[in-house]
């Protein structure tokens, strides 16, 4: 995958050397520059994959109300681009990766919006939040088992009447993932599909 980096996926404390690099792109008519590292996922550019989520999917009203979560948050794209999108709105940014959440951290200040972005590592976001709104480019590499857990852990915490916003790579099993949702019992949709990504939009 490209701009995929070593140990990433799978330490909290990447030991590759940090470096600290400028990612620049725009989401919804905005420009964005934010900082970036070794040792975490797409660390040069922004994930093609997460430039289809954020330009495929409905972003958020400017009054959603959220809380919405950015799952797997590495440097931050995600929930800043959520941030920007909905002014109102507490966006969780959650990730294994220390220095992910670092960044993200680093990243929410970048754009103004340090006081609603809440960068946490997955054991750390309070039982009781709900979310309106789950975006993720999920961790494929961790496995199929893994990425289930993941998925079976964090989407039954959507509201009742929340969406989950995935995008997944159709090499890397877009499709089958897709199929092991709606055997779950979600109820799932082929929202975009474009450059082999799959955008999935996910309700109950
Ligand atoms: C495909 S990357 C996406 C990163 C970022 N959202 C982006 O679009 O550039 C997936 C992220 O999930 C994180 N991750 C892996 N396992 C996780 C877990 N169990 N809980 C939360 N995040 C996890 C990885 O550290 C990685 O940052």
């Amino acid at each position: 995958m490209p701009g995929v980096t070593g140990d990433h996926y799978f330490s909290a404390e990447p030991g590759t050397a940090a470096r600290p690099r400028e990612v620049e792109f725009t989401a919804a008519g905005r420009d964005y520059t934010l900082t970036s590292a070794g040792g975490v996922f797409s660390a040069d550019r922004l994930d093609p994959g997460t430039a289809v989520l954020l330009r495929k999917a409905d972003l958020p009203a400017p009054d959603a109300a959220g809380p919405l979560l950015d799952l797997g948050c590495g440097f931050g794209p995600i929930a800043c681009v959520l941030a920007g999108s909905a002014p109102a709105a507490i966006v969780w940014a959650v990730d294994v990766n220390e220095r992910a959440r670092a960044l993200a951290a680093a990243n929410a200040e970048r754009v103004g919006a340090a006081d609603r972005i809440r960068v946490a590592a997955p054991d750390d976001v309070p039982a009781d939040v709900t979310f309106a709104q789950l975006w993720s480019n999920p961790p494929i590499r961790i496995g199929k088992e893994g990425l289930h857990e993941l998925l079976l852990r964090w989407l039954p915490r959507l509201a009742p009447d929340g969406v989950a916003w995935l995008v997944v790579a159709r090499h890397l099993g877009g499709d089958s993932l897709h199929r092991w949702l709606v055997e779950r019992g979600w109820q799932v949709r082929r929202h975009a599909s474009q450059k082999g990504y799959r955008v999935l939009r996910v309700t109950r």
